[in-house]
């Protein structure tokens, strides 16, 4: 498993672009099993997770042309099974997502549960209650989701939570039931809008996006169509924290500034100077950086996938940060982590305080999730001396060649292959 090995006390300065939202190709991927008809999307960047998606859908009988730098495109002309076996949903549990589609297009799918994650128990319940809503005969049997519906119909469906990869499913089935679909209590994740705007690319009748209330209106059949999605908005910020962490000035182009209006208040309570050029975000530390409180929330609140990188840059600053994790139920992996670099950290429940600022010193850490990895990664840059980076496969979920793109900010990463 390859490791990164960091050398610290580094300052990061220049520009870096955002690439393809992850949250965002994910679902509209599965969307293309919603028709015949050729789906294209705008080259992305090369992550594990789209490669698993991309092999979920071939397993599943379409065809995925996929390039590095060439638009991908995804042709679901015949599902001769819809069926995603556990061997394949273990690895990535967004694959849930293909139900709602399969349901919709074929009237059945079999898809494994995915079980928990390192983060928590990640239930499917919402899922299946707004499933089962459109009127889905829903069976849990030998650790799979049996579902089957000779005609999905339009229905009332009010989430206990918001939920994203539940309104995605909920919504994906109800573009083709019979009549009227209202789905309360919508996530409002900007990665749900992106996947109703291709919807709407293929012909669904949607509307309410962004207002936690979507209206559907079901369509006999969908098109092909062409897509861009929407810039990593979760990345974005992990850029702009780095260089906050690292004293630095970096411009993270090619993001948007108004999906990450909740991390740009909070990094410019700090002291960070923060300004929006066209398309882009520029941040400049000033020296000065204070404590402030979090509570992570759904959008627009405070990102759960930005909570243990924005935890490292609270290692930095001056006073008691208290962070909240109010989204899933064990997501302070990374906390024992930065306390083997120095930091002054106390968990409590849900609720973890930082006292800084502490100098970090470099150490051996290992990475337990996606964000947990990108903490560990900013807490090295800043960490004096060298630290290492273990099981760095959960960064490859999420990030691009991450250690490159650092690198040429001015960070000293260097990727060891065992
Ligand atoms: C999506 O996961 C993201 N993944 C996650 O990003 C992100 O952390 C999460 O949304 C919250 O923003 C993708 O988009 C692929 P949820 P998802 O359903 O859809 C509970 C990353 O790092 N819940 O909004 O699984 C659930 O347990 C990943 O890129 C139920 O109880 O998140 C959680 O506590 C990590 N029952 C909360 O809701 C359900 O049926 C939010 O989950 C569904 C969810």
């Amino acid at each position: 498993m390859d490791y990164f090995v960091i050398e610290g006390e580094t300052k990061l300065e220049g520009r870096v672009e955002v690439r393809t939202a992850k949250n965002a190709l994910l679902p509209c991927m599965a969307a293309a099993l919603l028709t015949p008809e050729p789906v294209v999307f705008k080259a992305h960047a090369q992550l594990q997770d789209i490669a698993y998606m991309a092999g979920i859908l071939r397993h599943l009988g379409a065809t995925v042309e996929d390039e590095p730098g060439r638009p991908m495109v995804i042709t679901a002309e015949e599902i001769p099974s819809p069926e995603c076996p556990y061997d394949l949903v273990r690895k990535m549990r967004a694959s849930a997502v293909t139900l709602g589609p399969l349901l919709a297009r074929f009237g059945r799918a079999r898809v494994a549960l995915p079980g928990g994650c390192a983060i928590g128990a990640r239930p499917l319940d919402q899922h299946l209650k707004g499933l089962g809503a459109l009127g889905a005969d829903i069976r849990i049997e030998h650790g799979y989701i049996e579902a089957e519906a000779s005609k999905l119909r339009g229905a009332e469906v009010v989430f206990d939570m918001p939920t994203v990869g539940g309104t995605q499913n909920v919504l994906m089935a109800s573009v083709m039931a019979e009549g009227k679909t209202t789905i309360r209590n919508a996530a409002l994740e900007p990665e749900i809008a992106d996947l109703a705007s291709l919807l709407i690319k293929m012909g669904a009748s949607i509307e309410g996006l962004d207002t936690g209330t979507l209206v559907v209106e079901g369509v006999p059949g969908l098109h092909g169509a062409e897509h861009a999605c929407i810039p990593d908005r979760v990345e974005a910020g992990t850029f702009l924290i780095a260089a906050a962490i690292t004293n630095g000035d970096v411009t993270v182009e090619s993001a948007n500034a108004g999906h990450l209006d909740a991390l740009l208040v909070k990094l410019r309570e700090m002291g960070a100077a923060i300004e929006l050029v066209n398309g882009s975000i520029r941040l400049r530390a000033t020296g000065e950086l204070r404590a402030v409180d979090i509570t992570t929330a759904p959008h627009p609140g405070f990102p759960t996938d930005l909570q243990a990188q924005f935890m490292a840059l609270l290692t930095q600053a001056r006073g008691a940060g208290v962070v909240k994790e109010t989204v899933f139920e064990n997501r302070f992996m990374h906390v024992p982590e930065l306390m083997r670099m120095g930091a002054d950290i106390r968990i409590d429940g849900n609720v973890s305080v930082v006292n800084g600022p502490t100098p970090l010193n470099g150490a051996e850490t290992m990475a337990s999730d996606l964000r947990a990895s990108a903490c560990l990664v900013l807490a090295a840059l800043c960490a004096k001396g060298r630290s290492e980076v273990r099981r760095i496969y959960h960064l490859d979920r999420g990030y691009e060649r991450l250690e490159e793109r650092l690198n040429a900010l001015g960070a000293r990463i260097s990727r060891v292959q065992t």
